[in-house]
């Protein structure tokens, strides 16, 4: 689908995301890569980020690929400063990676339930606070008047609740509130924008497929109430308008992008 946004609109930034190999980190890093940033993707395996990369590339995108994990603080740092290197400066930090399964809560460890959190949750204040010395106004290869922004991927299962995914959603909910912390703290003293977005059921994601498994779905199907299925491409065009000039004056909110979706929750 084409962009209603110019093509220019993030010339000469540069954005890290983690989980922008994959799912919706992917269209994200493509998004902003095709609107003029040059783009770092953080991910666990390195076959899926050499093959984004690739992708990347061979559409005139100055991407990288970095392998690391964003539960371990030296992962976080050692990317972080591979990418300033690489790209010369910092100036968009997208939280997109995330754990999820379906497991009932009496099934589930609290080894489980942590391992989630620290993906989810701890792993975004890791990378958050591990970007801020780059993010800051002033910082290398940017000017003194502008500060960076951050993007955190959330959803909405919290808003209500959510069958089996006690982990998941107590880990959103953090990140949330995280989101307003640093907005407020970073906002105030290095006016880094810190927002986050929560999307509804996105097709084509892995998330999609766990959360709403086939017969789920042929249900959802008949209620018709599949019209309010997402895209990746929705998503990415929530983070444009964030990271943008266009978002300039918002810091602290999380974006709802779900067709209004969680105000209307079937029962099944
Ligand atoms: C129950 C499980 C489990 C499962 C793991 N565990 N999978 N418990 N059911 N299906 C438990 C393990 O038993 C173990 O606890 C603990 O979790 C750690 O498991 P590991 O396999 O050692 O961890 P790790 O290899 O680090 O993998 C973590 C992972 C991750 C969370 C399972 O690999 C993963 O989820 N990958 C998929 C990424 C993904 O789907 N991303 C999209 C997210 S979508 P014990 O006690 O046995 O040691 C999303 C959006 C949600 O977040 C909203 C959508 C609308």
């Amino acid at each position: 689908m084409e962009s209603p946004f110019k093509a220019d609109i993030l010339k000469g930034k540069v954005a890290l995301l983690t989980g922008g190999a994959s799912g919706i980190g992917y269209e994200i890093s493509l998004q902003l890569g095709q609107h003029g940033a040059s783009i770092a993707v953080m991910g666990r395996r390195k076959h899926v980020i050499d093959s984004a990369v690739e992708v990347f590339q061979s559409q005139g995108i100055h991407a990288i690929g970095l392998e690391g994990d964003v539960r371990k603080r030296d992962d976080a740092a050692r990317v972080l400063e591979s990418t300033v290197k690489h790209f010369g400066r910092l100036d968009i930090l997208v939280n997109a990676a995330a754990g999820n399964f379906l497991v009932p809560s009496e099934d589930l460890s609290p080894n489980g339930f942590r391992t989630v959190i620290d993906i989810d949750a701890v792993g975004t204040f890791t990378m958050c606070r591990e970007a801020l010395k780059y993010l800051k106004k002033g910082a290398s290869g940017k000017d003194s008047s502008v500060g960076g922004t951050i993007i955190n991927i959330s959803a909405t299962l919290h808003y209500t609740a959510t069958w089996y995914q006690i982990h998941v959603s107590a880990a959103k909910a953090a990140v949330d509130s995280l989101t307003r912390s640093l907005a407020l703290e970073w906002g105030t003293d290095y006016d880094i924008r810190v927002n986050g977005i929560a999307p509804g059921p996105i097709e084509d994601t892995a998330g999609f497929s766990k959360l709403l498994p086939q017969e789920i779905l042929s249900k959802l199907k008949e209620q018709t109430l599949v019209s309010k299925v997402g895209q990746k491409w929705d998503i990415a065009m929530a983070a444009l308008y964030l990271a943008s000039n266009a978002g300039k004056y918002i810091n602290g909110t999380t974006l709802v992008v779900d067709g209004g979706d969680w105000l209307s929750k079937p029962s099944h």
